[in-house]
């Protein structure tokens, strides 16, 4: 069984009682907890705590999901980056950190007070090398611009995007997937899947794929150019809205030691 992706960054304290996961406890009476991403930001995040001067989760080794600092004062939940939002909101967890795409395709209610230095990657449409022109409306929609990190396809970068028929559409980002469409008059289809979209377009299921893009190098194994930029992404913090108000000396200090790194 392979090693959490947290392994070897935490401090090597031992693992202590949690007190905030007392039954019954409401947010008020216990400490802060802390939701932080698993997967590809988890490394970074605990790296940023750590140059934050903030307490660390114990025993990140392990496969424990719910983690302690050292001294107590915060505990730490190693969440489903999709989740993270949903723990903020719901105040099942009072601070957060996920990528500002997840942020806003869950679209939750919650104070996002803070963007932080890493996690850098963008949503893009995608599409794949050997697309045909015919297959799109030449007349409208051409891209105002693609980034400046995207790969020079000047003759992919400039397909419209208009579709004469229905495109599919596979993605994670169902949300700003529609969004995007709709708010250029194409009536995509939108195909839903839960990761390695660039499946879509391989086995016929898509025409096009919405997926986040870091280093481009998924979509070039897989044949695939980028054709737009949807959303620049990055980590940031988020804060639960009751608890910015109840535990404002806490997460203000915190929120202070963070922003000392990103000015
Ligand atoms: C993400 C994304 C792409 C890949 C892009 O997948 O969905 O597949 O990273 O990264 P690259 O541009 O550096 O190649 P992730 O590994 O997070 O897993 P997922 O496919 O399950 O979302």
């Amino acid at each position: 069984m392979s090693q959490p992706e947290t392994a070897a960054i935490g401090d090597a304290a031992e693992t202590m009682e949690a007190p905030w996961l007392s039954a019954g406890q409401s947010p008020t009476e216990r400490s802060l907890l802390f939701a932080l991403p698993k997967g590809r930001l988890a490394r970074d995040s605990l790296t940023f705590l750590k140059r934050a001067g903030l307490p660390l989760p114990t025993d990140t080794a392990s496969r424990k999901l719910v983690l302690p600092a050292a001294d107590g004062s915060i505990g730490f939940v190693m969440a489903k980056p999709r989740d993270v939002p949903t723990y903020v909101e719901h105040g099942a967890a009072d601070l957060g950190i996920c990528g500002l795409d997840v942020v806003r395709e869950t679209d939750r209610a919650v104070y996002e007070p803070l963007l932080l230095p890493f996690g850098h990657c963008r949503l893009c449409l995608a599409g794949p090398t050997d697309r045909s022109p015919a297959q799109v409306d030449q007349s409208v929609d051409r891209p105002e611009s693609v980034s400046d990190a995207a790969p020079p396809f000047p003759e992919v970068t400039g397909m419209p995007l208009r579709y004469m028929s229905q495109p599919r559409i596979a993605t994670e980002f169902p949300r700003l997937t529609r969004q995007f469409f709709a708010a250029r008059g194409v009536n995509a289809e939108i195909i839903a899947l839960g990761g390695s979209v660039e499946l879509g377009p391989i086995l016929g299921l898509a025409d096009l794929i919405v997926d986040i893009v870091q280093t481009g190098e998924t979509l070039r194994l897989n044949g695939l150019v980028e054709i737009r930029t949807i959303l620049q992404s990055q980590a940031v913090l988020l804060v639960n809205r009751t608890s910015y108000q109840l535990k404002a000396t806490a997460i203000n200090g915190i929120i202070e030691r963070m922003r000392r790194l990103t000015s």
